[in-house]
């Protein structure tokens, strides 16, 4: 899994730079095509540089974007832990994307509803692709040292789900509720980005790229949209990855 869409930066501030620019890429192809831009927009701690050098941007069609998030907590909007609060602080607060098309994931709600609610949103907004499959322009992921993706944690159930797009699932690891986009999902999107920096994720790197077939995949192996996912790797997560640091 080499060649152009590997991508390994010395410093994570030109991983940041790489990705922000990416991401308009994909917005101004998406709004040529269809007129608007579907992103589903990664959790954790690692985007948030992407997502700070993004909102400084020059000619984003933030007028056209839908946003979304691609998992979410198990807790109130404004909790610490929220993803759609780490995504206001770090991008949404500061960027004018119509309040309309900002879709956090309702957790006022009990996990099986607000993934069915989701579920139904994501039917009634997103395009569709050949396969009149609901298709996200953009996915982006973060990626755990477990090489779970989203909330799609190893030897969860939500990895077997085939048809639903959004699904509540307990992570018994970390003893709580969240809710998430499923494989079909993701692997319908248009394009799907990983974001993934840090010494701790070397190892499970390491697996990903030269793995032979697994018996049982990590959930990140387990991410195969069309053409490939791209990956844009800081040099302490991507130290086992051959090809040049970009
Ligand atoms: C979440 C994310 C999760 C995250 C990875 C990596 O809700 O936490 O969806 O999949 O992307 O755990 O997190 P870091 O980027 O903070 O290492």
């Amino acid at each position: 899994m080499q060649g152009e869409r590997v991508h390994v930066f010395d410093k994570i501030e030109t991983l940041n730079e790489a990705a922000a620019h990416r991401i308009r890429e994909c917005a101004e192809e998406a709004v040529a095509d269809h007129g608007a831009f579907h992103v589903a927009l990664a959790g954790g701690q690692t985007p948030v540089g992407v997502y700070e050098t993004l909102r400084r941007l020059d000619g984003f069609p933030w007028e056209r974007a839908h946003v979304y998030l691609g998992d979410e907590r198990n807790v109130p909007g404004d909790h610490p832990d929220s993803n759609y609060r780490m995504a206001r602080e770090s991008l949404l607060d500061h960027v004018p994307v119509p309040a309309g098309q900002v879709h956090p994931i309702d957790t006022g709600r009990p996990p099986d509803q607000a993934a069915a609610a989701y579920a139904e949103l994501l039917q009634a907004n997103l395009p569709r692709d050949g396969q009149d499959r609901p298709r996200f322009d953009l996915v982006l992921l973060g990626m755990g040292a477990d090489g779970h993706v989203a909330s799609l944690f190893p030897d969860t159930d939500i990895l077997r789900r085939r048809k639903r797009l959004v699904a509540a699932v307990y992570v018994e690891k970390l003893e709580t509720w969240r809710i998430s986009l499923t494989l079909p999902a993701i692997n319908a999107a248009r394009h799907v980005a990983l974001l993934v920096a840090g010494d701790k994720k070397a190892d499970v790197v390491r697996h990903v790229f030269h793995a032979g077939a697994e018996a049982t995949p990590l959930p990140v192996q387990l991410i195969r949209p069309e053409e490939g996912p791209e990956w844009f790797l800081d040099a302490a997560a991507g130290r086992h990855v051959t090809g040049a640091p970009a």
